[in-house]
């Protein structure tokens, strides 16, 4: 019998355990251009005071922040690197890497601050703090869609930048966007910004005059996996991808079928006998006006 399906977005330590198997299925995706891209960007970026202040939403255990904190290390003689990130036990491995990394001389001119909490919750607490209110870089990687009202989160965030200051947010496209616009009809309680081309209408309507530059990269998932019943990995990658605790377990027949039907006939792609996904992504870099 069909069982209440949990959304994974509000279970932090079951969304650790799906994502780090899906972290460990993107085999082609391009990780090193991934983080060549954001050293690069966040290099060249042109900040006239010597300190700058950083948001960083949502960043998991800090692996994709590397290169970001490594670029302004480089050129800025002070940042304060202040993290909001729900997933507690996440967050404490990222104060562990910074620890080891200052441990061995690097990011001394960096000063972090850790908040395990959502972004929903730390924009309320600092709502009146107007000297906390001023960043130089917001960055939201890959993180958007669990927001509760994205529209809002934005409008909050770009009003925290400086005049200048960046607003970096990266979003997936290609066949995870559509498997993602799926599990938000399967989940009743799901969110609803789940790819590029639902938030750049998001921030169109709610930041009006805004313009957004963007980079691409292409990638895959390999689910050919998904489609067997017995590995666990695998279950748990699906239960990624449709954003649902035990989805195979708990969903009804109908809606398991009607999914795996969906994603099978319009998320996959063969590849030697093997079923992919694509699962690109764009960079969207603003720039506050
Ligand atoms: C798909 S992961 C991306 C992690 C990391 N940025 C990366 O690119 O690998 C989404 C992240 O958003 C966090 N998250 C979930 N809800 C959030 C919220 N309301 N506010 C801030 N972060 C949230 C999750 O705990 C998780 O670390």
């Amino acid at each position: 019998m069909a069982k209440e399906l949990k959304l994974l977005q509000k279970y932090p330590t079951e969304f650790s355990a799906r994502y780090d198997i899906f972290r460990k299925c993107e085999m082609f995706f391009p990780k090193d251009e991934q983080l060549r891209s954001f050293r690069e960007t966040f290099s060249n970026l042109k900040i006239e005071k010597n300190s700058c202040r950083v948001l960083a939403v949502g960043p998991y255990d800090g692996a994709v922040d590397i290169p970001i904190i490594d670029a302004l290390d480089s050129k800025q003689s002070r940042t304060e690197y202040i993290v909001v990130e729900p997933a507690a036990h996440e967050l404490k491995k990222f104060e562990s890497m910074v620890a080891s990394k200052q441990e061995q001389g690097d990011w001394r001119k960096v000063d972090f601050e850790f908040h395990a909490k959502t972004i929903e919750a730390y924009l309320q607490e600092t709502k009146t703090a107007k000297d906390k209110n001023d960043f130089d870089i917001i960055h939201t990687i890959r993180c958007a869609y669990c927001f509760t009202d994205p529209g809002s989160v934005f409008v909050d965030l770009y009003e925290r930048l400086e005049k200048g200051g960046l607003l970096f947010n990266t979003i997936s496209t290609g066949h995870l966007e559509k498997i993602l616009k799926k599990a938000d009809e399967v989940n009743p309680g799901s969110r609803r910004c789940v790819g590029v081309s639902n938030l750049r209408k998001v921030l169109q309507q709610k930041l009006p005059g805004i313009d957004i530059n963007t980079t691409y990269r292409k990638s895959s998932l390999l689910v050919d996996e998904c489609f067997k019943e017995e590995s666990r990995d695998e279950n748990l990658l699906l239960d990624f991808l449709v954003q649902t605790i035990d989805f195979r377990q708990n969903a009804s027949e109908e809606v398991f079928n009607d999914f795996m039907t969906f994603m099978k006939e319009e998320c996959c792609y063969e590849m030697e006998g093997k079923l992919l996904m694509r699962m690109d992504e764009e960079d969207f870099l603003i720039f506050k006006k």
